[in-house]
């Protein structure tokens, strides 16, 4: 399959979800069920090299990305805080200036989001958002696709509920509701709400956990994110509420259950919830694999 509007992601940044437009992501979505299905198979990074920069840690998202490189053809080279220090050691943008020398793009997870874009800003090789205290992009194509395939469909009528921290997975959700047009709720503590400006009136931010009653997703995320760690104890105390245990899920019965990983089991979600029958967790997390190799072939030419 080949599209002008997957081409015109050739050689672009992904910063953010709402850099795209409806037609990209739908068919970024249908190319990633594609390669699920085994249906798709291309080499647009025979020859390639993509450095993975890293500031945090990652389970999934390194190994998905790294062995999705290794499938489309290319190769990855991992670098870690430890080695690089940017910002630290070497202001971000000699940092960008010097691996697009050597690299064909860069996938980046950093604390923060200002430093993703001027990463970006100077490198002339495309940028890859792997995460930042902003945004999660990459997380949430996986989502969708998980989303679409346990639902069946993602339209006005599917209804989410984001509950707990409003925080970078939160946020890259929501753009993605503005977009394609679910509807999705970010239930939070007052003091941990997304801010919203200009959201579509399907998007809504609220404290008040009635409002997943009924829906078909039910979706958490920690309670503390990685840079946060000191402010750990205070927030287990401000968010013991928004825990996602059975009885919450008992107000949406349709309700499948999805997770980012990694959980804390105990703290935002019970054992017996992210265990039990309803969750598509370790769906979603394979589907960064194939959200990410279509994401990759848009960028690096394979449609
Ligand atoms: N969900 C996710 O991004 O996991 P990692 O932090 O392990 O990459
Ligand atoms: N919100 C979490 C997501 C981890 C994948 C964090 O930023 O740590």
């Amino acid at each position: 399959m080949a599209t002008r509007t997957l081409q015109r992601l050739r050689g672009a940044d992904f910063l953010d979800i709402a850099q795209l437009d409806a037609s990209q992501l739908r068919e970024i979505l249908d190319l990633a069920g594609e390669i699920k299905a085994g249906r798709w198979s291309g080499l647009p990074l025979r020859g390639r090299r993509l450095a993975l920069l890293f500031q945090k840690p990652s389970l999934r998202t390194r190994v998905s990305f790294q062995v999705g490189i290794e499938r489309l053809g290319g190769s990855a080279l991992v670098l870690g805080e430890q080695e690089v220090g940017l910002g630290q050691r070497e202001a971000v943008e000699d940092v960008a200036r010097v691996l697009d020398r050597y690299v064909d793009g860069i996938v980046a997870r950093l604390f923060a989001h200002r430093d993703l874009l001027a990463l970006a800003g100077a490198a002339s090789c495309p940028v890859i958002n792997a995460l930042t205290d902003g945004s999660h992009p990459c997380q949430v194509l996986a989502d969708l696709l998980t989303m679409e395939e346990v639902l069946g469909r993602l339209d006005s009528a599917t209804r989410v509920a984001f509950v707990g921290d409003g925080n970078n997975v939160a946020r890259s959700l929501m753009e993605a509701a503005a977009i394609i047009g679910f509807q999705l709720v970010v239930v939070s503590p007052p003091e941990h709400q997304l801010a919203v400006t200009a959201m579509p009136a399907w998007v809504q931010v609220t404290a008040d956990l009635d409002a997943v009653r009924g829906v078909d997703v039910v979706y958490t995320d920690v309670w503390t994110s990685m840079g946060q760690e000191t402010e750990a104890r205070a927030r287990r105390a401000r968010f013991r509420e928004y825990q996602v245990n059975a009885e919450l899920m008992a107000r949406a019965p349709g309700a499948v259950f999805m997770h980012c990983l990694p959980a804390h089991r105990g703290e935002e979600v019970t054992a017996e919830v992210i265990d039990g029958p309803r969750s598509v967790v370790f769906d979603q997390a394979e589907n960064r694999l194939h959200a990410q190799m279509a994401l990759l072939a848009a960028i690096f030419g394979g449609v």
